[in-house]
């Protein structure tokens, strides 16, 4: 992969690549959120001098390189197809729903968000995609292997087998190509991203990263006051790591986001995804799941590049998610 993007000219340089940018200032960059170029391309020079405590000059020179190396600019419209022709799509196993997500399912080499409440469906939509990326790509799956970062120890097994059995696929098989880790906080949440980087450099044919959930740790960990700007940096930080995986390996990346009750608003769903803005930029498709009439559930696309922000309303069923109860 590596060698594969040296030959096309994008070699993954690190911030102490860039002219002007030492150990001790990357070391402050990073704390500050801007860990690769694209954060050094997108800065202003006065912010960046402040941060890395340099003169504006060095800054500018420094944001001029990192613009240079990562080629920022304009593809033609023959490479830009080429590089979405390789994009592949998972069923989420309901017509609705999939319509909702543009046709096919959720993408490769982007991150969907399904923020709810308790027992609206975000870790039921994940164990079913887990299952249905290994469906063949004519079946509406990839052909591949799902991750399951699992952080509230909801995972399980008997769920996978039944939800298997409802595609027809054989149980055993499904649940050994699901490669399940519990992270126990956020740092080992975190350090499970390089896990998965080794699993696929070793070969694994890893589809579908799944992590259920994205923010509780993140929440219960920096809950004190004055701790918002650090998970926030955190989050931040970990969400670009996902978005990299996703891009670079062409898989799928889902997450779970739970949500708060805001008393504050009067009208409408008085809830708010955790994280906020930084989980909303982060996310390519970000759906809001909620309870719908007669069991059924109802998702929301609240954000997304090309899709409008329609409603679709699907089951959780023994067989995992469906059209109709
Ligand atoms: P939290 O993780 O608590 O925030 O909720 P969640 O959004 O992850 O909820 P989850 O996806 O776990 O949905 C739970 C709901 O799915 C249950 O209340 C059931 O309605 C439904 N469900 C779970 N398992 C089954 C099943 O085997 N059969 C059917 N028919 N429904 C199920
Ligand atoms: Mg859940």
């Amino acid at each position: 992969m590596a060698k594969e993007k040296e030959e096309k000219g994008e070699k993954e340089y690190k911030l102490t690549d860039i002219p002007g940018i030492g150990p001790g200032i990357a070391v402050k960059l990073e704390a500050s959120g801007i860990y690769d170029l694209m954060g050094l391309a997108v800065i202003s020079p006065s912010d960046l001098a402040e941060l890395a405590g340099v003169g504006t000059a060095v800054a500018r020179k420094a944001i001029q390189a990192a613009r240079g190396m990562m080629k920022l600019g304009f593809t033609d419209g023959a490479e830009f197809d080429r590089k979405r022709k390789d994009i592949i799509y998972i069923t989420t196993g309901s017509k609705n729903f999939n319509d909702l997500l543009g046709g096919k399912g959720i993408e490769s080499k982007s991150m969907t968000e399904a923020y709810g409440a308790f027992g609206s469906g975000k870790t039921q939509l994940g164990l079913t995609l887990a299952v249905n990326v290994q469906l063949p790509k004519d079946k509406g799956g990839a052909n591949g292997k799902a991750v399951y970062v699992d952080t509230e120890g909801t995972f399980r097994p008997d769920r996978i087998r039944q939800i298997a059995e409802g595609i027809g696929a054989n149980p055993e098989k499904v649940l050994k190509n699901i490669l399940i880790a519990r992270a126990f906080n956020s740092d080992h949440q975190i350090l499970l991203i390089d896990k998965i980087t080794e699993l696929i450099k070793n070969g694994e044919p890893i589809k579908l990263v799944v992590i259920d959930s994205l923010t509780a740790h993140f929440r219960a960990e920096f809950s004190g006051r004055g701790q918002l700007a650090d998970r926030q940096q955190r989050l931040n930080r970990y969400l670009h790591q996902l978005m990299k995986l996703a891009e670079q390996h062409n898989l799928a990346v889902y997450v779970t986001n739970q949500v708060m009750s805001n008393p504050a608003m009067m009208f409408g769903d008085p809830t708010t995804a955790i994280g906020g803005h930084i989980v909303g930029h982060a996310s390519t498709y970000r759906i809001y799941l909620r309870r719908g009439k007669a069991g059924s559930r109802v998702a929301k696309m609240i954000d997304s590049p090309n899709l409008p922000e329609n409603e679709a309303q699907f089951f959780v069923t023994g067989a995992g998610i469906r059209d109709e109860g």
